[in-house]
């Protein structure tokens, strides 16, 4: 399986010596193996999760990704990067069953070591108004959006963070612009649990920043997935369009270069930040 191989570094000329014992090198920042760059995104078969794991692939992480049921798409995915000669791995994974992040994490340890990961499996939920709400839509809302995202963040930081030994490493959330606008109409209740991933980044990165691990979000505005019409609003994409000031809605793609951005070396002194993908909204 072709990966992109490692380029050698010229030979450096000798440094000029302080008298200073050398700095030793944080294990987080020696070079890897692309091929060992593990990077686990939840709700990888579709949308802005596939198009991350087909970013990251592109540029040298070996993605696992997670699935529910659709276990045909998600191998389909496998087998679109395979025939380009790059390589993720397709996991199944309801990440609000008890037990099952666990499990994920030991299957993902099986793979490789993790450097980072992609918090994106999310759901709309129940449309409705606060008052016709039912307590097990919001539970349900939470445990996908909220309850699961401390869950897989705990897990990672126990491999990632030099707390517990590990190099360090990067995690990306998903929140959205629905987090400072409330949401639209019937849609706080969605627009709430992304208000707990912005405030969720903000703590958390800065609780581990100087454990070698960043914490970021992206929060993507209008964006052209599947996620509308299977919460009963295909129509949302057309009706939205005009209040976006870039005067489209985004696709997958232009979200999952922001992520791959974030979770790289290139965005090394970036924490804590919540980037907008809006088209300034
Ligand atoms: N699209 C937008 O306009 C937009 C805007 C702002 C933020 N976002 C956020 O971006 C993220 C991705 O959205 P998207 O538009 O790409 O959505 P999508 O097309 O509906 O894909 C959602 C992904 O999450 C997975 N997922 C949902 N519930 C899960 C669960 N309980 N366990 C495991 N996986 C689960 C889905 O897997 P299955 O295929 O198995 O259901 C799917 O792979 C979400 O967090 C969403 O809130 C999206």
């Amino acid at each position: 399986m072709p990966v992109p191989a490692a380029t050698t570094p010229p030979a450096a000329a000798p440094a000029p010596t302080s008298g200073l014992a050398p700095a030793r090198e944080p294990a987080w920042a020696r070079p890897r193996e692309p091929a060992q760059r593990v990077v686990l995104v939840t709700g990888g078969s579709r949308g802005i999760g596939a198009a991350t794991v087909r970013r990251l692939a592109a540029a040298g992480y070996l993605p696992v990704f997670t699935y529910r049921q659709e276990a045909k798409t998600a191998q389909a995915l496998v087998e679109a990067l395979r025939m380009q000669g790059q390589v993720a791995h397709a996991l199944a994974c309801d990440v609000t069953l008890p037990g099952a992040l666990e499990a994920l994490f030991a299957q993902v340890d099986g793979i490789g070591p993790l450097v980072g990961l992609v918090n994106n499996a999310g759901i709309l939920g129940t449309i409705a108004r606060v008052d016709d709400l039912a307590q097990e839509d919001v539970s349900d809302v939470f445990a996908c959006n909220v309850t699961a995202v401390f869950e897989t963040s705990r897990l990672a930081l126990r491999r990632l963070s030099t707390r517990h030994g590990g190099p360090g490493g990067s995690i990306v959330n998903l929140s959205s612009g629905a987090a400072r606008t409330g949401g639209s109409v019937e849609m706080v209740l969605y627009a709430s649990s992304k208000g707990a991933i912005d405030t969720f980044t903000l703590g958390l990165a800065r609780e581990v920043a100087a454990e070698g691990v960043r914490v970021n979000a992206v929060a993507p505005g209008l964006i052209d997935t599947e996620i509308h019409a299977r919460a009963g609003q295909p129509q949302r994409l057309t009706t939205l369009q005009s209040s976006i000031p870039m005067g489209r809605a985004g696709t997958a793609d232009e979200v999952a270069q922001a992520i791959v951005w974030l979770l790289s070396d290139a965005a090394s002194y970036v924490t804590g930040s919540i980037l907008a993908v809006a088209g300034g909204r």
